[in-house]
């Protein structure tokens, strides 16, 4: 057997030429190039403000691109809306995952998704939840249960249980570790290495340097909405920290740069 883990050389999925993204004077992405093939996981980190959650956005077709060009399986897109998104087969799991706690999780897969509306056939909802999960070897208790009574893994399970509904090709996670404690986030990380070897590609934001490394294929920085390079799990935290931070050139040094500077000045004159 080919390990797929070491070679996610599948067919690209998703391609960003120049993407830019402007909130009146404020550039939240400048000049965005990204790739994505099946079957592999990419990493997307950035400090507060990289303008991550913005790039998530404009894949998911909440936001229009200011410029730039997308393409979806060697085809220019236009991401009009949410449903264009979906309808393309690329699925978000938002950071607040959306979930209505007081319904079980089979009304939570299905939400707005019912099989057969008028009739909603609850025996076909049911075993096609069943199957999905199992699929992806989650460890929900039963699928009769409110959301509310679940962990925050499991919850994150349902939700991207949910977004696999459609069959995506693409599947863009917004933080899924974030609220999660350690077992929790071994199962979540799990979750998605089983995503990945269904063959989609993955897209997951996320701050946790640890989990970044566990999961992903490739790690793509940004910095103050532009690239600011593309990195492999073998690299350095000290690497990664300096592409996010900007360490070369921040503030911190050249301040305290400038403060080597003064001393010298203040020592020649006394
Ligand atoms: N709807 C919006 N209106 C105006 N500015 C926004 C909006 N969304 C994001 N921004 C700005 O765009 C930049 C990138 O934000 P964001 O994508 O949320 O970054 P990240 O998710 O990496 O923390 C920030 O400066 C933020 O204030
Ligand atoms: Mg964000």
């Amino acid at each position: 057997m080919t390990d797929t883990s070491k070679s996610p050389a599948g067919e690209l999925v998703l391609s960003l030429s120049k993407i830019s993204k402007q909130f009146g004077a404020v550039s939240a992405l400048t000049d965005i190039d990204l790739e994505v093939r099946a079957g592999e996981v990419v990493a997307l980190v950035g400090d507060n403000g990289a303008g991550k959650s913005t790039l998530v956005k404009v894949l998911a077709g909440v936001h229009q691109p200011t410029s730039g060009t997308i393409a979806f399986r060697g085809k220019e897109v236009t991401l009009a809306d949410p449903s264009a998104s979906l309808a393309l087969g690329i699925a978000t799991v938002f950071q607040d995952l959306a979930l209505c706690e007081n319904l079980d999780v089979v009304a939570n897969i299905f939400l707005g998704k019912e099989l057969h509306p008028a009739q909603l056939d609850e025996v076909s909802m049911e075993v096609r939840a069943w199957t999905l999960l199992r699929e992806l070897s989650a460890r929900i208790p039963s699928v009769r249960i409110a959301v509310a009574s679940l962990s925050g893994g499991q919850r994150q399970t349902v939700a991207i249980a949910r977004s696999l509904l459609l069959e995506p090709k693409l599947i863009l996670l917004d933080e899924p570790t974030a609220a999660l404690g350690v077992a929790q986030t071994a199962e979540v990380l799990d979750l998605i290495e089983r995503v990945r070897d269904r063959g989609l590609g993955v897209v997951m934001i996320s701050h946790n340097m640890e989990d970044v490394r566990a999961v992903a294929d490739r790690i793509v920085v940004l910095r103050l909405g532009r690239n600011n390079g593309v990195f492999y799990p073998d690299t350095s935290n000290q690497e990664l920290v300096g592409a996010i931070t900007g360490a070369s050139d921040n503030s911190v040094s050249r301040r305290s740069v400038r403060r080597a500077k003064l001393d010298l000045n203040q020592g020649a004159q006394s």
